[in-house]
């Protein structure tokens, strides 16, 4: 074992809670407080993603380290403190943020992400790469959900901490993160060795859309099986459930996701115009390239058939132009 890895394993988990007590527990915390309401995040939530905030000063977790005998250069290195600017000493590195504790897959506490109160740049500042964090290989919340994927085989993909927080509220207990990464070999490693099936569940906006197109050949070349949640345009999943409730977000997102042939045809579509010969002959096109690929022909029915209801083409000529591509395929 390494002691330094052991120390700084000890300072987070102490810093974690420091910062929760301070969350919920002083003045300190009163106007973040409010922001996690303004956001609709419960007792309950601020509790089980043990939720905490770091003051806007330059000494609160310096000192509270210092009066437990940690080595300061060690908490640097560990992403606790920054080095002073010039000269001599350190400061606190998390300053006036909401922190959301990172944990590894045996539940310690390994970082941390820092989000600040409202609008502000970074948005998000997380704890540095260091000997107990390696973002490439950190799923968020996997040490609360892996009971419920090893029970599911299924593993529901978030963009942010707030949308795997506020889908636990709404009972999906299957749910990780990544650390705004885009999916690492090791992600995938790691979601093969519990999961059959992933859920993509990113944001409804154009970044969010584009992953997910991305993320889909990785996942399907892994040997997962890919679903695609779909939420109203502009929107994330934590948005959808503060607007619209944990129920519908349940049973119309994730139970209503789609298969990664009807996400593609309904990506495809967006930037085609349909009322225009030239782009009803190019999506149409771009879709047969898609449906060819299909295996099963009842399958490629089903799609060939929605399109041509569609774009007001016979079904007939589809299912030709698409036999005539496979055969070219061969
Ligand atoms: P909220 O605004 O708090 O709801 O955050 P979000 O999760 O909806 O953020 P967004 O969709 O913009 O980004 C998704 C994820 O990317 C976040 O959860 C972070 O992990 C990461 N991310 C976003 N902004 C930053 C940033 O400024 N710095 C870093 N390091 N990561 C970020
Ligand atoms: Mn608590
Ligand atoms: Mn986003
Ligand atoms: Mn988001
Ligand atoms: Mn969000």
């Amino acid at each position: 074992s390494d002691p330094e890895r052991d120390r700084l394993i000890q300072a987070y988990e102490w810093s974690a809670k420091f910062y929760h007590y301070l969350l919920k527990n002083t003045e300190h915390g009163t106007a973040a407080m409010e922001y996690l309401r303004s956001r609709n995040f419960s007792d309950k939530m601020i509790d089980q993603f043990q939720i905490g905030y770091a003051p806007d000063r330059w000494d609160t977790l310096l000192q509270f380290l210092e009066k437990r005998n940690f080595d300061l250069a060690e908490m640097e290195r560990g992403g606790l403190l920054s080095a002073r600017g010039e000269g001599k000493g350190y400061i606190d590195r998390f300053r006036g943020r909401v922190i959301f504790p990172i944990s590894n897959r045996t539940g310690k506490v390994i970082a941390f992400a820092g989000r600040v109160l409202g609008e502000g740049q970074p948005k998000y500042l997380n704890s540095p790469e260091s000997k107990l964090f390696n973002k490439s290989r950190i799923l968020y919340n996997l040490h609360q959900s892996k009971a419920s994927i090893r029970k599911t085989r299924q593993i529901v993909l978030f963009e942010g901490y707030g949308d795997v927080i506020s889908a636990w509220d709404a009972g999906v207990h299957n749910g990780v993160a990544t650390m705004g990464t885009s999916l690492t070999e090791n992600h995938m490693a790691i979601m093969k060795s519990m999961a059959d099936e992933i859920v993509l569940s990113y944001d409804g906006d154009r970044a969010g859309q584009a992953a997910a197109m991305k993320a889909i050949p990785l996942l399907e070349g892994n040997g997962l099986r890919v679903k695609i949640a779909l939420l109203p345009s502009g929107m994330d999943p934590d948005e959808f459930v503060s607007r619209y409730g944990g129920d519908r977000f349940r049973e119309q997102v994730i139970e209503s996701a789609v298969s990664t042939v009807k996400f593609k045809l309904i990506y495809l579509k967006k930037n085609h115009i349909l009322l225009e010969e030239d782009g009803k002959i190019a999506y149409a096109k771009e879709a047969i390239e898609i449906i060819a690929m299909l295996h099963s022909s009842t399958e490629r029915e089903v799609y060939l058939r929605e399109i041509a209801s569609e774009l007001d083409l016979s079904y007939d000529s589809l299912k030709q132009d698409c036999n005539l591509l496979r055969a070219s395929m061969q």
